[in-house]
């Protein structure tokens, strides 16, 4: 399939929680274009079997593949924990792959940790991914996790804070003496605030999304697809696709981080 630094990143999620990463990548790129697809039909993919999420989120990675991206974003760790390897048997070749487990697992801010928690759906916390991949890179590091699996649902749902706040606090208690958190699923930068004022500031929260977006500037620069021109045509506005039909509480999260110049589609 041939693409070009002109060409779109594809990035795709169960729902919201990529929406984060793709702002990011737009603030750390704003010369880039995107397609984005959130599974919102099978959310939530943290409750679902491997199976599952190998199957639907290869469907994901061919519909972005098709439709002409020069890479794939995989912003959900509920399929990069699962799916990570069947994807790229699949496409390596052909386009370039991101996930936001691997630039962070890496990174050197882990080095400044003694403990650090992870939270994360069942799907991410039973795949143990996290855990091998800190301990490849970080023998050090004591790594405590824990599965959350009410919060990405309820973030999906649109509830107001007010209900999600006990929520947090009846699972944090349990996650206490740590110098750093890992908000291991998409969806959690939404409850960021809430989570650091959980620990009065006193846990680092890991900027996974900058992480994420800082490797990917980097990876698309050094294989000459960075686009440093400004986009200006109409056709390139950023696509959100849904598979079940664009739910308000989407439109919502999309119109607030990106604007009105976007287009909503629902397909699959
Ligand atoms: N945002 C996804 C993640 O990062 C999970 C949400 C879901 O359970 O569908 O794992």
């Amino acid at each position: 399939m041939k693409t070009s630094l002109f060409s779109p990143i594809g990035i795709f999620d169960s729902g919201i929680g990529g929406l984060i990463i793709a702002k990011e990548i737009k603030i750390q790129m704003p010369n880039e274009n995107f397609i984005y697809f959130g599974d919102t039909k099978n959310m939530p993919y943290g409750e679902k079997s491997k199976d599952f999420i190998r199957k639907n989120s290869m469907k994901i990675a061919s519909f972005l593949y098709e439709k002409k991206c020069k890479a794939l974003v995989i912003a959900c760790n509920s399929i990069a924990s699962n799916a990570l390897d069947m994807i790229i048997k699949k496409f390596h070749r052909k386009i370039l792959i991101f996930n936001v487990i691997d630039p962070v697992v890496k990174n050197t801010v882990l080095l400044s940790y003694k403990r650090i928690g992870i939270i994360a759906t069942s799907a991410t916390i039973h795949s143990n991914f996290y855990t091998k991949k800190i301990k490849e890179y970080y023998h050090h590091l004591d790594v405590v996790q824990m599965s959350t699996p009410l919060l990405a649902p309820i973030i999906e749902n649109g509830w107001k804070m007010k209900k999600i706040n006990p929520i947090i606090k009846n699972y944090l208690n349990h996650l206490k003496s740590i110098d750093a958190i890992l908000l291991a699923c998409t969806h959690y930068f939404f409850l960021k605030e809430e989570i650091d004022n959980f620990y009065h500031g006193k846990v680092h929260l890991i900027d996974i999304p900058k992480i994420v977006a800082q490797e990917i500037k980097e990876k698309l620069n050094e294989k000459k697809l960075l686009c440093f021109h400004p986009i200006s045509t109409w056709n390139r506005f950023p696509i959100f696709y849904t598979s079940s039909s664009i739910p308000i509480f989407f439109e919502k999260k999309v119109r607030i981080l990106f604007g009105k110049k976007v287009f909503l589609k629902h397909d699959f």
